[in-house]
């Protein structure tokens, strides 16, 4: 017998990406395991029922039936409450979990005893790169947002010299240079634009003048635990405006993917910085999700503020569904690696720290540190 994988057509508003595309299917099978999908899981990605069958899964018509049958369910959007008490008791799952936001999703996963690997809680460590979810959708967001940027803008990316007379290529400020920024900073590159880019990471620097961008920078480094940024204190914000104004002022498009993990996202641009862009500028606000980093972003909406263009993009992965699947979905592939499958039964090697780490629930418990201290307020 060997360990079944599940696969369900997401159901979150706006997800367009599945779990599983058929050759990752067909290389688990080659693993020894049996994948179930739900009929149409791939349809919005543009994979067909047909494919998957092709590369070796078993087509199931109700998502009820994958969900009972599964050793381990995997997941694009976090599973609803629905699917966590469809799921078999002592079960697994794995996707994303917005662990930190979602206490009733935590306790369900308790109280049915699931083992649930949440992707976003993947140690950022260099042997997790593969398996690190986080980056393979930022790189997307990032890809996009630059396209988002060049749709939305009056004016071309690239200098052009035409009989109708000579174009100053488009000025684009990137604010924050993370896996999204810099993928930014490469597709507006590639665009023609002339790019400058802001971090608060010094170590930031050097990749972003590797792409051929200038880096804008405070005096004063700010990279907290584990690579992450740490959140500035208020006389460091106020440097921060001050020094960004004259950027922000004279950009033609300003692509914003700064985040603090665990903490809404940080507001680099203010109303008053808007209100001194040009007409025709435009703010693309990749942390629009987690509260923005302009102050007049709305999250899923393109507002026109004075001429100022705003807008706050939502599921930016989804928007690119074949290739956020296939990212995603070897994401997964690398991940089940670590698992042991003997007899039937999936093994979970604790002392991995990539397993150990992700994991957030577990018999019953919760078993990620910070995300208990989070919501439970207690120590261990
Ligand atoms: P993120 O999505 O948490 O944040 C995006 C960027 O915003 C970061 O570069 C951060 O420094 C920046 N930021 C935060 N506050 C800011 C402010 N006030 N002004 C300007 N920028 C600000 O970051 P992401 O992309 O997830 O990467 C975080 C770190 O993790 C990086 O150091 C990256 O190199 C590292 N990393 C390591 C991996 C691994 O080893 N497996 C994989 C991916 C990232």
């Amino acid at each position: 017998m060997s360990v079944r994988l599940g696969v369900l057509a997401e159901t979150a508003m706006g997800e367009r990406r599945v779990a599983l595309v058929p050759d990752v299917v067909a290389r688990l099978v080659k693993n020894g395991y049996q994948v179930l999908v739900e009929k149409g899981a791939g349809k919005s990605a543009y994979f067909v029922d047909f494919a998957y069958e092709e590369a070796g899964a078993k087509l199931i018509d109700s998502a009820s039936e994958v969900i009972a049958q599964s050793d381990l369910l995997l997941k694009v959007a976090p599973p609803s409450l629905g699917e966590i008490k469809a799921m078999p008791e002592g079960g697994a799952v794995m996707g994303y979990m917005d662990a930190y936001h979602s206490a009733d999703r935590v306790n369900a996963l308790c109280e049915r005893k699931i083992t649930a690997f949440a992707m976003e809680l993947v140690p950022r460590i260099t042997r997790a790169q593969s398996i690190d979810a986080l980056s393979s959708q930022a790189t997307i967001a990032g890809y996009r947002a630059a396209l988002i940027g060049a749709q939305l803008s009056g004016r071309f990316f690239p200098m052009l010299t035409t009989a109708a007379g000579t174009i100053r290529p488009a000025k684009v400020l990137i604010m924050g240079a993370g896996v999204a920024g810099l993928q930014a900073i490469a597709t507006a590159r590639r665009l023609g634009a002339v790019v400058e880019a802001y971090d608060v990471r010094r170590a930031a620097g050097e990749q972003v003048q590797s792409l051929g961008a200038k880096f804008v920078a405070l005096e004063l480094d700010a990279e907290g635990e584990g690579g992450y940024a740490r959140e500035l204190t208020a006389e460091e914000k106020i440097k921060e405006q001050e020094m960004l104004n004259k950027h922000v002022s004279q950009a033609d498009v300003v692509i914003t993917t700064a985040q603090i993990p665990g903490r809404a996202a940080p507001k680099l641009i203010s109303k008053e910085m808007v209100e001194v862009m040009k007409a025709g500028s435009v703010i693309v606000d990749l942390a629009a999700e987690s509260g923005g980093n302009c102050e007049l972003t709305k999250a899923g909406e393109t507002i026109d503020h004075g001429g100022v263009i705003v807008n706050g993009p939502l599921a930016v992965a989804s928007s690119l569904p074949v290739h956020a699947s296939e990212m995603y979905a070897k994401n997964l592939f690398n991940f089940i690696a670590l698992f042991g499958n003997k007899d039937g039964k999936l093994e979970f090697n604790w002392q991995d720290e990539v397993v150990a780490g992700s994991a957030l629930t577990h018999n019953g418990e919760i078993k990620h540190e910070s995300v208990r201290q989070a919501l439970t307020g207690a120590n261990s």
